[in-house]
Parts: structure tokens; C-alpha cells; sequence
């Protein structure tokens, strides 16, 4: 089996990163298996090094089989056919990721401990490192793993979890391997360090508001919020540090850190103006109820007997992003049309006062895996991209805010 091949130049993302994964010998080494499913199926050269401890838990040939390629145990494997063993994988790696880490590996890294491939490899490479710990919860709390794990983070080690939860000893407690998506968007935002929008904050909304009605009923729409989704992935796949202001019927699962749930268009706007200050790029996906009911019932309406209908009057919502106004912050609005999609798109973008608006024909998108979307700045023509999939086109919207920003950062 080969070793990792070169990722190619300007790669960003999952696709096409090679990652070393690190599994030690905790009982949560068995998640490590669907871990390494979930990387290869999203395009990831990966190549896992396992400790002793670990195959005590899981078999070599567990890995090899889900990423086709030598799984590494001992430090002096990997040296045949001129292969150079851990100098070779820690110098071909985009990312280090031990998941899960038993408090020993955790103690070995720290310290600077090499007695296996994976310690050598620790200390050898040059790529970031992503932990994800998992272990009985004194053995986390201890003051020397507490000490370790604070020298790793010094040197720029980022940790994802442990969580909180039911442990493999019964008991409830701090020390339960982070859930796969967690790791997975660890990995993301570790790899995304250094990309081009570095040192930039993007808040990204995503979903459909919830306007009640009574406690039990809501008018809504039928937003899926994976467009939103996956412009926060793809701002962090470019370095961006991502606020996601998300409604509550999506799940935020793939993005890391920073996440905010609202319900209605009037607790969206609150979360957007909390968010702005430290904004660089506002990303409004979500889409937002232009009505909401005038009087919310405190208890369920309930029907009367012989009644045929109900009258509900609806009072304008506030346009959030038309009202939002901070200098140097780039707005970045979406329209979903059913007609003249680029010429109503474009009249949101003079009226609501945005750098970018991405216009989609509503009835294909909203609620769908893909998008055709259509760029509209003011500085050229409309770009109209091809039919792909949303984190296609998510990754094509980052490319534009990016050329966005360079030229206001020109301008400037
Ligand atoms: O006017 P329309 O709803 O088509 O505009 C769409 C854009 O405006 C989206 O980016 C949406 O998130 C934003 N919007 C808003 N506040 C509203 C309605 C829409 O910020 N009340």
C-alpha cells in the first residue's frame, strides 16, 4: 500500500488533505473505525498509525480495510523501499489527528516522548494537531493530565471535547470521545489555518424562522439551511473564524465552535447585532419570514364548534440585513426568486445596500442538495455558476468574498 500522495497546491477542505490518525488504546478506540469512515467518504488521503494499546481494542486491518492503505504500528516500521518511516508521514501530512487520546498519549506528547510511530510522528511533524480525548473522568481532571493538555494547547494544539456523558465505566462524568462531527469540523477549522480569510470573523445565517402563533404552532418555510451550512464550512475550510446563527430546525452538526439557535426573524436580528461587532463578512442565508403574527396566543387556539375560519393578521418583520450598518463590513445577501431571478435579485442588492447577492431560482433550491446560484457584485457583470452541488457553489460564493475583501483591503 502507498504512502499519502501530495495534496495539491491551494487545496482547501476535506478533499484531497492528508490527514495522520492517531488511535490509542481507550474503549472508544472502536468510534475511531467510523471516524476513519466519515474521512475517506469525504475525500481524505488517510493514513492511520495505531499505538499498542490500541490494537488491543481494534485490529490493524479494521483501518485498512476502510482507508486501503498500511495501517503503521511500531517506530521502525515503513523504513523499506526507500520510504523514510515517520520522517515520511510527518512531513507528507496536512494534519495530525489522535482521536481518540488516552491520557498516556496525551502525557508522551507533552513530554516529548518518542516510543512508537505515533509519538514520532508527533514530535516530528510540522502540521497542526488535533486531539480529541477520551478517558475515565479523574484520569481528565487529574492535575497532571489537566497541566499536559494546557502545555499542549500552549504549543498550539487544538482539543476537541471530551464530552460530558455516560462513560464506559457506567458512570456520568467529563471524558467521553467528542462526536464524530465534532472531530471532523476540529479537523476542518485546522486545516483551514492560514487560508484567505485568516484573521477574518464571517457570521453566517442559516435556516428558516419560526414565527409563532400559539406555544404549539408556527408559520414557517421550507428552508433547510444547507446552503447556510455549508458557507460555514466553506468559510472555515478558508481560515474564517464562523459565528453560525442557525434557526432550530437545523442541525448544526458539522461546524465547530461558535453556534447560535434562534427562533423567530425578531431573535435572528437580536443574534446578528450581538455578532457584529466582531464581524468582518455578514452572510445572510437564512431565509427569514417577512410576517410574523401580531398576537401570539398564550394558550393553544382552539377550535370552536360550527367555526370555518380563522383570522390571523400578520405585521411586517424588520429587514435585518437592510438594516444592518457597521463601516467596512461586507454584506452578503441570498435571493430566492420564482421569476426574473437576476433582475429581482439585483434590485435586493441596490435596495438593501449589500456588496454580493447570490440569486437562486426558489422552487430548485430551497430545501434541495443543490443550487444554481448567480453572483451578483457591483463591480462586473453577473457570474452565473453551474448546477453542483451547495458546498460547491458555498465554496465558489467564499472565492467571490475573497476577491471582495482584496479589493476593499485595496481600496483602503
Ligand atoms: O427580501 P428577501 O426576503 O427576498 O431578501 C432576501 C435576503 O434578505 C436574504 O439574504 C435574507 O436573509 C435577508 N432578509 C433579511 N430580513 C428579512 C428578510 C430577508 O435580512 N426580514
Amino acid at each position: 500500500m502507498s504512502q499519502p500522495e501530495a495534496s495539491s497546491p491551494g487545496r482547501r477542505g476535506l478533499g484531497g488533505a492528508r490527514i495522520v490518525l492517531g488511535v490509542t488504546g481507550g474503549i472508544a478506540a472502536y468510534k475511531a473505525a467510523e471516524l476513519a469512515s466519515t474521512l475517506v467518504q469525504a475525500g481524505v488521503a488517510l493514513t492511520v498509525v495505531m499505538t499498542a494499546g490500541a490494537r488491543q481494542f481494534i485490529q490493524p486491518l479494521t483501518f485498512e480495510g476502510l482507508t486501503h492503505r498500511r495501517v503503521y504500528t511500531g517506530v521502525f516500521e515503513g523504513w523499506n523501499d526507500g520510504h523514510t518511516g515517520h520522517v515520511e508521514l510527518a512531513s507528507g501530512a496536512d494534519l495530525l489527528l489522535i482521536a481518540p487520546a488516552t491520557a498516556n498519549t496525551i502525557a508522551r506528547l507533552a513530554h516529548g516522548n518518542v516510543d512508537d510511530m505515533l509519538s514520532a510522528i508527533a514530535l516530528a511533524t510540522a502540521a497542526p494537531i488535533v486531539i480529541a480525548p477520551a478517558m475515565e473522568q479523574h484520569m481528565w481532571l487529574h492535575p497532571a493530565t489537566v497541566a499536559n493538555v494546557e502545555t499542549l494547547r500552549e504549543r498550539g494544539v487544538t482539543f476537541a471535547g471530551p464530552d460530558a456523558g455516560r462513560l464506559a465505566s457506567g458512570a456520568m462524568g467529563q471524558g467521553r470521545l467528542a462526536a464524530t462531527g465534532e472531530i471532523v469540523a476540529a479537523a476542518r477549522a485546522a486545516l483551514g489555518r492560514g487560508g484567505p480569510l485568516a484573521g477574518r470573523t464571517v457570521v453566517v445565517t442559516a435556516g428558516g424562522t419560526q414565527e409563532p402563533i400559539d406555544p404549539v404552532r408556527f408559520i414557517g418555510n421550507r428552508s433547510s439551511g444547507r446552503m447556510g451550512i455549508a458557507l460555514a464550512e466553506a468559510a472555515i475550510d478558508a481560515g474564517a473564524a464562523v459565528r453560525l446563527i442557525v434557526t432550530r430546525n437545523v442541525d448544526p452538526q458539522l461546524v465547530s465552535g461558535d453556534v447560535v439557535v434562534v427562533e423567530s426573524a425578531r431573535e435572528l436580528r437580536e443574534a446578528v447585532d450581538d455578532a457584529l461587532p466582531a464581524a468582518d463578512v455578514l452572510a445572510m442565508a437564512a431565509a427569514v419570514a417577512d410576517f410574523r403574527p401580531e398576537r401570539v396566543s398564550d394558550q393553544k387556539i382552539k377550535k370552536q364548534g360550527g367555526q370555518e375560519s380563522l383570522d390571523l393578521r400578520l405585521v411586517r418583520n424588520p429587514d435585518i440585513i437592510a438594516g444592518v450598518e457597521k463601516a467596512g463590513l461586507l454584506k452578503v445577501g441570498f435571493a430566492a426568486e420564482t421569476e426574473h431571478v437576476v433582475a429581482h435579485a439585483a434590485a435586493k442588492l441596490e435596495a438593501k445596500g449589500l456588496d454580493l447577492i447570490v440569486a437562486n431560482e426558489a422552487v430548485a433550491t430551497i430545501g434541495s442538495e443543490r443550487s444554481q446560484a448567480t453572483l451578483i457584485a457591483r463591480d462586473r457583470a453577473p457570474v452565473s455558476l453551474p448546477e453542483a452541488p451547495k458546498h460547491v457553489v458555498a465554496a465558489r460564493i467564499v472565492d467571490e468574498i475573497v476577491r471582495l475583501l482584496t479589493l476593499e483591503d485595496a481600496d483602503a
